[in-house]
């Protein structure tokens, strides 16, 4: 049977608790296929390995995450946990993403049967595209290395020609192989998200994007102002068939874009390079609301679906979304208006559980 090796990061906060769950799904889902095999290495990471060790991730556990074959991450951080500059201390971001080279931020924005849209009459799978964003250059390259002085302060954005352009391909890579073109058409499109009327950086990049857009003719091909855009993402979210955009750009209209599906609870990701990976929740760690069972684990379960689907398991893949879909559609995970899970986190899980078996 094919065993995988995974590193699991639970992390802080909600962490341990929607890792645990998700584990338990994994374990159900094999236990009812039996095809492979997962073997986890628990190793600790984040603001309470910080604050016991110092270092928010250990030299062992990075060579761990070296020879796995996938990397399974809980969030991580704590806003009262922070480095002497004053930025918070328990964020792999750096560490993973730049130290990895794991370039594309894959974030599926999807939505689910009752999982009320806080947009008005849209209904399941009417927003259904890609977000991709660059996770290794752009304006969050200057992290922990910004110019500072007394007066003034500069955190530089930076784009590079291979980091645009291995970006862009990857984008148009996604358009080709997502079966699925976008819902208003049934178009494949990829938009790319920019700034050039105001920065070259971003007149740069557009011109990349553009360039390797040509080797794909059957791909429609847009750019669009970031700040069109974010109106957009929100009018007409059934245009979008896949969205590729700079670091910071993307860390904040993934989250704009999560929040048109039900909120960050729904959204899972995917940091993969050329050679590594690891999949996590979008979302923090919510300190707030750790410990009470009561955290929608569904962020989690979708990024250990998003895992098998790069360890090409992807109909166990499939059948992850699959069982989370049926599980809403029938009513035995619901949420709230504002995106937190209607009862206890445990009943959310078996009920996907359920689902699955009945696959
Ligand atoms: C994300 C997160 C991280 C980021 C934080 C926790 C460093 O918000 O993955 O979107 O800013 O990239
Ligand atoms: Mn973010």
């Amino acid at each position: 049977m094919k065993t995988y090796q995974i590193v699991v990061l639970s992390g802080d906060g909600i962490g341990p608790e929607i890792v645990d769950g998700a584990i338990e799904v994994l374990e159900t889902l094999q236990k009812h296929i039996g095809r492979f095999r997962l073997e986890y290495n628990f190793c600790e990471a984040g603001a309470a390995c910080y604050q016991s060790t110092g270092e928010p991730i250990s030299a062992k556990t990075l060579k761990a995450i070296e020879l796995a074959d996938a990397t399974f991450k809980g969030p991580t951080g704590l806003p009262g946990v922070r480095k002497p500059d004053g930025t918070e201390a328990g964020l792999l971001g750096g560490v993973l993403r730049n130290g990895f080279d794991l370039y594309a931020n894959l974030r599926p924005i999807r939505l689910f049967p009752n999982t009320a849209s806080p947009l008005r009459g849209k209904i399941a799978d009417s927003i259904d595209y890609l977000f991709l964003r660059e996770n290794t250059e752009g304006l969050y390259l200057s992290r922990g290395s910004g110019v500072v002085s007394n007066s003034a302060v500069a955190d530089i954005l930076m784009v590079t020609r291979e980091g645009c352009e291995r970006i862009s391909r990857f984008a148009f890579n996604l358009a080709i192989k997502k079966k699925r073109g976008a819902p208003e058409d049934g178009q494949k499109r990829v938009t790319l998200i920019e700034k050039s009327n105001v920065l070259r950086s971003f007149v740069f990049f557009r011109e990349i994007f553009l360039d390797v857009a040509r080797q794909t003719p059957e791909v429609e091909v847009e750019s669009l102002y970031a700040d069109a855009a974010s109106a957009a993402l929100i009018t007409r979210p059934q245009h979008f068939q896949v969205v590729v955009t700079e670091n910071m750009f993307g860390d904040i209209l993934s989250d704009l874009a999560g929040a048109t599906v039900g909120g960050l609870g729904m959204c899972p990701s995917a940091n993969i390079g050329d050679r590594l990976a690891y999949f996590e929740p979008i979302h923090g760690s919510a300190p707030d609301i750790a410990g009470k069972g009561i955290a929608n684990p569904v962020s989690q379960i979708r990024a250990a679906a998003m895992m098998l689907d790069y360890l090409s398991e992807t109909e166990a893949a499939e059948m992850i979304e699959k069982a989370v879909w049926k599980a809403f559609e029938n009513k035995h995970v619901e949420l709230s208006d504002t995106g937190a899970i209607i009862g206890k986190m445990t009943t959310a899980i078996q009920a996907i559980q359920d689902e699955l078996r009945k696959l």
